[in-house]
């Protein structure tokens, strides 16, 4: 499968203006492919967030356009209803794992797929096959704070994952991670976009779990090129 999930085109952000003017986003064009795990390396500043915040329709850029599972979503303004595309197409993943504190594992997966329309039998069946998973089926019931850091990130991933998104934006999601538990959270999303086929783009400043991704990118003052693995 070679399908296009995700591309841009000419993406600028400029944040104030004038003398103070930083431009975060300086003329990025990229695409992805359906199923592919993409890592976005770059030093501080460069940019990075901002482009994820971009692409998930959480900010508009100055400029630019933005193509998600076949739709101009963004060209010269946003062409969708932002929140019902974001909800029906777009999976976060942030650095902490930010689950409602009240609710167990499986309701904060459930809650995620209630809110977007799913009947109560669709998503306690959908929520079970997700913790099988990510193998979290023994803590069903847990609230948050019973579970580790590393199953509490799993629950944010299959949370994200709970209504089929097209695309997956994932920024240092294993920041706050042990190295053994952060590679493996590297690995369930490279099989999350292998076997859900979601194009999955990962912001990481953990060398250690490159060889998981398809591809590496790097960014620099709001540029954007194409790493090649020998570098
Ligand atoms: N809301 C904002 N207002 C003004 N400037 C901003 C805003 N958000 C980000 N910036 C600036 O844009 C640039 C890119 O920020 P961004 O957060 O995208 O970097 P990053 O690559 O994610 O960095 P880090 O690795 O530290 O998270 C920075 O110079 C930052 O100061
Ligand atoms: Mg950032």
């Amino acid at each position: 499968m070679n399908t296009v999930a995700l591309s841009a085109e000419h993406l600028f952000k400029t944040y104030g203006e004038g003398d103070t003017a930083v431009h975060a986003l300086n003329d990025v064009s990229f695409s992805m492919n359906v199923g592919e795990i993409v890592a976005l390396l770059g030093p501080s500043g460069a940019g990075k967030s901002t482009l994820l915040t971009t692409l998930g329709l959480i900010q508009p850029p100055s400029s630019g356009t933005i193509s998600i599972a076949g739709t101009r979503v963004f060209d010269n303004g946003y062409q969708v209803n932002i929140r019902d595309f974001r909800r029906n197409n777009i999976g976060f993943v942030f650095q902490k794992a930010n689950l409602l504190p009240f609710l167990t594992a499986e309701e904060n997966i459930r809650i995620a797929m209630e809110v977007n329309d799913a009947s109560s039998r669709e998503s306690k069946q959908y929520a079970a096959e997700l913790l099988e998973h990510f193998e979290l089926s023994a803590r069903r019931t847990f609230l948050p704070k019973q579970l580790s850091g590393g199953q509490q990130q799993r629950v944010a991933i299959a949370r994200a994952l709970a209504n089929k998104p097209s695309l997956l934006l994932a920024d240092e999601p294993t920041a706050a991670l042990d190295s053994h538990m952060g590679r493996k959270v590297m690995e369930l999303l490279k099989n999350v976009a292998h076997t859900h086929h979601t194009a999955v783009l990962v912001v990481t400043h953990d060398h250690r779990a490159i060889d998981v991704f398809d591809r590496i990118w790097m960014m620099e003052d709001g540029k954007l090129s194409e790493k090649n693995r020998q570098d």
